[in-house]
This record gives C-alpha cells, structure tokens and sequence, in this order.
C-alpha cells in the first residue's frame, strides 16, 4: 500500500469511529433531546484541545454474533484535554454503541485515563450514558467494572473527580459516580437505580417510574445523590467547567486564584439590618453569602438537598474557599441527619483539596426526636464533627446569630482547631435557648407557682435574666472562644485578612493509616 493510501485508509477509520453505531443511533440519541458522546467532550473542552486515545481499540467477544458487530472505540470515547487551559482527563460513553454497554476493553480505555490521569496529577472527568455492563460479556464486563471502582478509590483525595450522569446509569454501574467526589444529573434524560423498576416491582411489588425511582429530580432532593441538577446536557457539562475553576488540579497544589477586581474593603451596610429583631424569624443565608463573596457569586453544591444547610463554592479576593452554613429559612437552620452528612462530605473534600473553609453559624441545635435519634443522627452528627475536627485546612467561622449546644461544638468551634472565630453582635452562644434552660433550671420553682399570671410573669423574668447573660456573643468572647465580635458589614474584609493570614497555615494529624470517621 503506498503511504498515500495508508493515510486515506487512517482518514477513513477514524471517520468511521466517529461516527460510533452509526447515523440512525445518533438522530435517535438527538431524539430524545441528548447530545452524542463526541458531541458532550466538545462542549467539556477548550476549542480543539482534545487528543484522544484508543480510537481503535475494538471488543474482543465472539459470543452472540458480537464478532460481526464491530464498532471502533468500543462505546466509550477517552482522552485528555483542558479546560480554562488545565489537564484534564476525560471519558464520555457512547450510547450508540450497545448502548454505551461496558464491554471489557472499554474498562480498559477508561483504566488507562484513570492511571494517566493519577501519573501527571490531572482531574478525571466522567461523562455517563451506558445501559451497564455488556451482557454478552458476562464476567469479563464485571470485571471491568471491579478495575474501575478500585481506580476511583485510590484516586480519591488525589485528584479531584467529577461524575455526569447524562442517561442511564444502572446496577453496580452507579458505583463508579458514587464513588466520585461530585455528580451532576440533567433533568429528565438521566437516571440512576441499583435495580430497576421492574426489578423493584417483582421483588417488593412496588409499582414506580424510572423517574420516580432514579430520576435526576429525586437523586437532588430526596436521595442527595447527585450534588448539581442540570436542565439539559450542555447545562451540565458547562457547570463541570465551572466547577473545576474553584479546584486545584490535585491534592499537592492550591485551589488557582483569580484576579479579583470586587473591593476587599467594601462595606456592607446591608448586613447590619439582616438579622431580624425577633431571633425566631427566619433570614435567607445566601443573601449574606453573596453579599460578602467576591462579586456576589456563589456556585451552590446539594442546592435542593438538606436544604438547612447551605454549602458550596465562592471566592474571597480571588481565592477559592468553600462555604458551610446553616440556612434558618429551612427549618430554623436546625442540624439534623440529612445536614450533617451533606456538609461533612463537603467540608471532607475541602479538606482533602486544600481548600479553606468559611463557616456561617446560626443554629439552634440538632432536630429533636425518635425519628432523628432511630435513624442514627449521633453517628451522622458525629460525621460532621469527626470532619471538621480533622480538617487541616484554614478554618474562618462567623457566628451571626444562634449557636446552641452540641450544634455550636460541632460547627467549626474554636476547640475543633477553628483558626479564626468571629461573631457578631447578634450573636447568642449558650448550652440552650432561653426557654429551654429556664425550664430545666427553673421548673421546681415555677411548679410551685399556682397563679398562672404569676406563673408566666415568673418565667419571662427568668428568660429576660438567661437571654441577658448567656445570648450574647460576650460570654464565649471572655473566655476566648470568639476571637473577636465584628461589626457585621465589615465581614467581608474580616474574612479576606483571616484567610490571607492563614494562606501559609500548616496543621498536621498523627501519621496513621487511616482514621476511622463514624460512617
Ligand atoms: C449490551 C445493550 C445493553 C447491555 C442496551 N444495549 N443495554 N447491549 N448490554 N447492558 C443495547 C440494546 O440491545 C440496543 O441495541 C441498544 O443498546 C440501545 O438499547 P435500547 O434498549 O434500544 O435503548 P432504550 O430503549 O433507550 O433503553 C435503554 C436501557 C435498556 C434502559 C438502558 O437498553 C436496558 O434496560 N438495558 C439493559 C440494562 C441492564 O440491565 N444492564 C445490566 C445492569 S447490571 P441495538 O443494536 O438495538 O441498538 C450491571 C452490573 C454492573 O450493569 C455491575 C458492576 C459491579
């Protein structure tokens, strides 16, 4: 063959490869509103920085006539490319080719990024669209599966990972975003089950909707599974890239800092008004983020999931942070199951990419009751306590209003190596609420009291004397606890200097193999 020919012949396969299981898969992909696998690493990636491998990489399987359908790149398209001019690894299945099925050379492809990836300290990005393991292969595609699994574990806390779920995404197959640091769901094209509803329906006879079992809708809310929901694919991959610009590309670099043109020194009058007279009435929280984040932006992570609690990304002068804070509009800003868990992962992952973290308190203590308690909120409670704890990362923590009991403790104190502790003049930091403390320390006494004018007029009293004396930032001040009581339109700047004073922090745990966080 002359060289001429040798080059048509590469033109003419890898124009075939891309056209993965072929034209009429591809309008029926359009059809149901998805872009094609080669189509979504487009929209992920700056203009032409994709190289890919493994573009002739075919299955291996003679079973089920699957050695008369060959398809290049084996439904699976990988490589590498940048995004704002960073390395980042990439995999995108392609659901024209059975069904983006997992044969076991496709494990491979997606093993072989993963190593490259971990090799040159680079994310890995995941774009899911698979009907799961390839059937006809049995074993081998468990296998697979298997091989992937321990790569996204030893790669966890090395380089950051992010999942898109873009279409199916069943069985054993949920693991691999599972087990990867965020998942991004779109709206109605995207789902995930462990089993699926016909499964469900034989075993529990519980009739339900892949929609109603898995869809994106429910993982956002009810299940926390999926941290950002998106309303089409290039919603999705456009909120990957956004994602990332707050991460360092691995565990050994700093967050990438930006130039920042907001005033550092900006006052915020408005927050001298926000908390209201009344310390029972609620406030949004995110109004305070955003009034003191550089240019009022923040990249909310789990926004529709334990909405008590806010977390998420913003920027101090430039500077990544990651931010936790109760939200008293959502059930008084109370602690509870669903809250610990989602902002102990948060404030893990902050942690394990050197990201600091910048904490709001206002909380009036952890959800009472048996469905609390039977569900395990001291394990789950503990979880946010163990992470915060052990965090090394800088740690700025704010009080603006409530800070009652163990909630205070748990929410970055200064005992769990808080670095910076502010608090406001609203501050109140006590064991418990006035009412609740009067009516352990005071119930002899009022049970004694028969008149019932005497009675209240008795407890009033009593409340006026525990709000005076404990719901106030100064007590914890006295003993050092709060570092300083800050004028509230001044947090900003406050957090800016705290986090530049910190920015050269070194805090180390013991050497150990690993800790032994309550899961
Ligand atoms: C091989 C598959 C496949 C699979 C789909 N296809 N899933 N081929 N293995 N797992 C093929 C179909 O035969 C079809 O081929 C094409 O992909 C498109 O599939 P359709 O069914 O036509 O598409 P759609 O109607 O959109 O339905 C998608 C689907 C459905 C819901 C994903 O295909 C489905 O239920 N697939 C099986 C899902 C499954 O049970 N997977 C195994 C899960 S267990 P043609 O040639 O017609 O285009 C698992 C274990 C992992 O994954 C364990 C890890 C530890």
């Amino acid at each position: 063959m002359a060289n001429q020919e040798k080059i048509t012949e590469l033109i003419e396969k890898r124009a075939k490869a891309k056209m993965g299981g072929g034209e009429k898969r591809i309008d029926s992909q359009h059809a149901k509103g998805k872009l094609t696998a080669r189509e979504r690493i487009d929209l992920l990636l700056d203009e032409d920085s994709f190289e890919e491998f493994d573009m002739f990489v075919t299955h291996r399987s003679i079973d089920f006539g699957l050695d008369k359908q060959i398809y290049l790149s084996d439904g699976v398209i990988t490589g590498h490319g940048t995004i704002d001019g960073r390395i980042v690894y990439v995999f995108s299945q392609d659901f024209t080719v059975f069904g983006g099925s997992l044969s076991e050379t496709y494990a491979l492809k997606i093993c072989k990024i993963m190593d490259m990836a971990m090799k040159v300290g680079a994310p890995v990005i995941g774009l899911n669209d698979s009907g799961g393991a390839r059937i006809q292969e049995g074993v081998r595609s468990l296998a697979g599966y298997a091989e992937i699994f321990q790569r996204n574990i030893m790669a966890s806390g090395v380089i950051p990972q992010i999942s898109s779920i873009l279409g199916p995404c069943a069985g054993g197959a949920v693991y691999s975003p599972a087990l990867t640091d965020f998942t991004i769901m779109t709206e109605e094209t995207s789902y995930m089950f462990v089993t699926g509803p016909k499964v469900v329906q034989t075993v529990t006879g519980e009739v339900v909707t892949t929609e109603q079992l898995g869809g994106a809708k429910i993982h956002s809310t009810k299940s926390g599974v999926s941290h950002f929901l998106a309303k089409n694919d290039e919603v999705n991959l456009l909120l990957i890239r956004k994602l990332l610009s707050y991460l360092p590309s691995n565990n050994l670099e700093e967050p990438p800092v930006i130039d920042c043109s907001d005033p550092i020194d900006r006052l915020d009058d408005i927050l001298n008004e926000i908390i209201p007279e009344n310390s029972n009435k609620p406030y949004d929280i995110v109004d305070v983020i955003s009034t003191i984040a550089d240019k009022g932006e923040f990249t909310e992570v789990h926004r529709n999931y334990a909405r008590n609690i806010v977390v998420g990304f913003a920027r101090f002068n430039g500077r990544p942070v990651g931010i936790v804070a109760n939200q008293p509009k959502y059930y008084a800003g109370v602690l509870d199951i669903e809250a610990s868990r989602k902002a102990a992962r948060f404030v893990r992952f902050c942690d394990a990419f050197n990201i600091p973290i910048v904490t709001l308190v206002d909380v009036p203590g952890f959800l009472p009751g048996t469905g609390q308690e039977y569900g395990g909120i001291i394990i789950h409670g503990a979880k946010l306590l163990f992470a915060y704890g052990e965090a090394t990362v800088p740690k700025v923590t704010i009080t603006l209003r409530k800070s009652y009991g163990g909630a205070h403790v748990v929410m970055s104190c200064k005992q769990l190596r808080g670095d910076v502790n502010y608090a406001w003049p609203t501050a109140e930091i006590a064991v418990m609420g006035a009412k609740g403390a009067v009516e352990v320390l005071e119930g002899r006494n009022i049970s004694k009291i028969e008149d019932s004018d005497k009675k209240s007029e008795y407890i009033q009293k009593k409340e006026d004397e525990y709000t005076k004396k404990f719901a106030n930032p100064y007590e914890a001040a006295k003993y050092g606890f709060i570092d300083d009581v800050i004028e509230p339109r001044n947090t900003r700047f406050r957090i800016i200097r705290a986090l530049e004073l910190l920015a050269n922090k070194k805090d180390i745990n013991p050497p150990k193999k690993h800790s032994n966080i309550p899961l």
